[in-house]
C-alpha cells in the first residue's frame, strides 16, 4: 500500500522541538526570512508595493524583521490599525467593512490610506477624511463579481455579497475626494487566478482604473507557495500598472507567514474507541487551528501519513469538550505514546489571530526559533488572560 506523506515538501525544520515548552506555536525566522527576500524581489522587480495583513499574521515580536523588507501592514479595523501604528510603523492601510462614528477619529490618527465598503460609507465619513489633520488616501472596495473561490465562506462575490460595490453603482467618473480602487477576491490563488481577475476588473471598471491613482489588490497571492509563478505575476502586475499608470498594492497576509512555523503539542492521552485510537493533545483544533474546522483541511504533522485501512489509526482530538475538535486520522511509524510531541506543520497564518479561549483552556506560547539556534520565549499565557476577557 502506497503511503502519502504528510511530511514538509520543503527542507526539514531547523527547530529542535523537545527544546519547546509544550503547547507553543514556533515561528522559524530563517523561514519568515526566505518568505521576505522573495516578496521583496517581487516588489523590486514588479514596483508594486505589499504590505503585510495583519488579520492573516500579527505575531509583532516578528515585526522587525517583515518591518526590514515591508512598508507598511493592510488593517481591517481600529484595533489592527493602532497594531500596524505602533508596533510596526511605516504606512497604515485600513479596510472596513463598516467604519464606526465613535472609532473614526482613531481610525484617521492611525492611517494612510482609507479603502470604503460602500459608497454610502464614503459619503458618510468624507467630511471628516477631508477636514482631517492630514491628507489621507481613499478608496472604493469594488465587487467585481467574479471570483475563482469554490468555498462559498470565502467567497466575497457571492450573490448579494456584503463586500465591496457593483459596478452599475458607479458612473463614469470616480466619485469626487476617491483615489483608489481596492478589491479582495483571491484565497490562496495563483497569479493565473490573478491574471483573470483582472481582466474581469478591466472589463467591468475599465474607465475607473485609468482615473485611480493606486489600485489595491487584496491579499490571496500565494507568491511563497511551491510552483507559484512568481515570473508570471511580476509580468501581469508590471503590465497593469503601465496600462492604467497606476500604483498597484498588494496586502497578503497568508503568503508571508506561509510555511514558517508549527504548533508544537504533546500527546496527554491515547485510549481505544471502537477501533480507533484516539489521542488527546494539549492544544485545540477548535480552539487554536480554527480554520481545519472552518475551511475545512487536513494539516500536516510531521512524520505523520494519512491513515491507511491496514494501521492503527490515531485520531488525533484536542483538548476541549467539542464533539468535533480533532482533526482526522493520522499514522506513524512507531506507536504513539503519551509525552509524544505532535508538531503541527504552517500554523503561523490565521492561528494565532483567530484563537480563543473556549473551555478555558490553555492558550499555546508563543516562540520564535532563530537563525542562530536559539529559542525565546516572547509570550506566555496564563489564567489571567482567560479571565481578563470575561466579567
Ligand atoms: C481585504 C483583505 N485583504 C487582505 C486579506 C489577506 O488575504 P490572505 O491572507 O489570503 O493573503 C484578506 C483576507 O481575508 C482580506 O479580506
Amino acid at each position: 500500500m502506497q503511503k502519502t506523506p504528510l511530511a514538509l515538501q520543503r527542507t526539514y525544520p531547523t527547530v529542535d522541538f523537545q527544546a519547546i515548552p509544550s503547547a507553543c506555536f514556533v515561528l522559524e525566522e530563517k523561514r519568515l526570512r526566505e518568505n521576505l527576500e522573495l516578496i521583496k524581489f517581487v516588489q523590486e522587480e514588479s514596483g508594486a508595493q505589499i504590505i503585510l495583513a495583519l488579520k492573516g499574521f500579527a505575531m509583532f515580536g516578528a515585526f522587525p524583521l517583515i518591518r526590514k523588507y515591508l512598508s507598511g501592514t493592510a488593517s481591517s479595523g481600529l484595533y489592527e490599525a493602532r497594531l500596524g501604528y505602533e508596533e510596526f510603523g511605516g504606512e497604515v492601510h485600513c479596510f472596513s467593512t463598516a467604519y464606526f462614528e465613535d472609532e473614526f477619529e482613531d481610525i484617521l490618527r492611525y492611517s494612510d490610506h482609507l479603502s470604503f465598503n460602500s459608497l454610502n460609507q464614503w459619503e458618510r465619513f468624507k467630511p471628516r477624511v477631508q477636514h482631517a489633520s492630514k491628507k489621507i488616501s481613499c478608496a472604493i472596495r469594488i465587487n467585481p463579481e467574479y471570483a475563482e473561490v469554490t468555498t462559498d465562506l470565502y467567497n466575497p462575490c457571492i450573490p448579494g455579497s456584503r463586500l465591496g460595490q457593483t459596478a452599475p453603482h458607479f458612473g463614469d467618473q470616480l466619485p469626487e475626494g476617491i483615489e483608489g480602487l481596492h478589491f479582495h477576491t483571491l484565497c490562496e490563488s495563483d497569479s493565473y487566478a490573478l491574471e483573470r481577475t483582472l481582466a474581469a476588473i478591466e472589463d467591468r471598471f475599465g474607465k475607473l482604473l485609468h482615473q485611480a491613482k493606486w489600485v489595491n489588490m487584496g491579499g490571496g497571492h500565494l507568491m511563497t507557495r511551491e510552483g507559484y509563478d512568481v515570473a508570471h505575476l511580476i509580468r501581469v502586475l508590471k503590465q497593469f500598472q503601465e496600462k492604467y499608470d497606476v500604483k498597484v498594492i498588494l496586502e497578503p497576509g497568508a503568503a508571508i507567514a506561509w510555511q514558517t512555523g508549527y504548533l508544537v503539542t504533546t500527546v496527554q492521552d491515547i485510549f481505544d474507541s471502537q477501533g480507533i485510537q484516539a489521542v488527546i493533545i494539549d492544544a485545540s483544533i477548535s480552539a487554536h487551528m480554527p480554520d481545519c474546522i472552518e475551511m475545512p483541511y487536513k494539516p500536516k504533522i510531521l512524520g505523520a501519513y494519512d491513515a491507511v485501512p491496514t494501521a492503527t489509526a490515531y485520531r488525533i482530538g484536542g483538548s476541549t469538550c467539542l464533539a468535533g475538535d480533532y482533526v482526522g486520522d493520522y499514522r506513524f511509524d512507531r506507536p504513539l505514546q503519551i509525552g509524544n510531541r505532535l508538531v503541527f506543520d504552517d500554523m503561523m497564518h490565521y492561528t494565532m489571530v483567530k484563537t480563543t479561549f473556549f473551555n478555558g483552556v490553555r492558550h499555546p506560547s508563543l516562540g520564535i526559533w532563530h537563525e542562530d539556534g536559539s529559542f525565546e520565549l516572547v509570550r506566555k499565557f496564563s489564567y489571567e488572560d482567560y479571565r481578563s476577557k470575561l466579567s
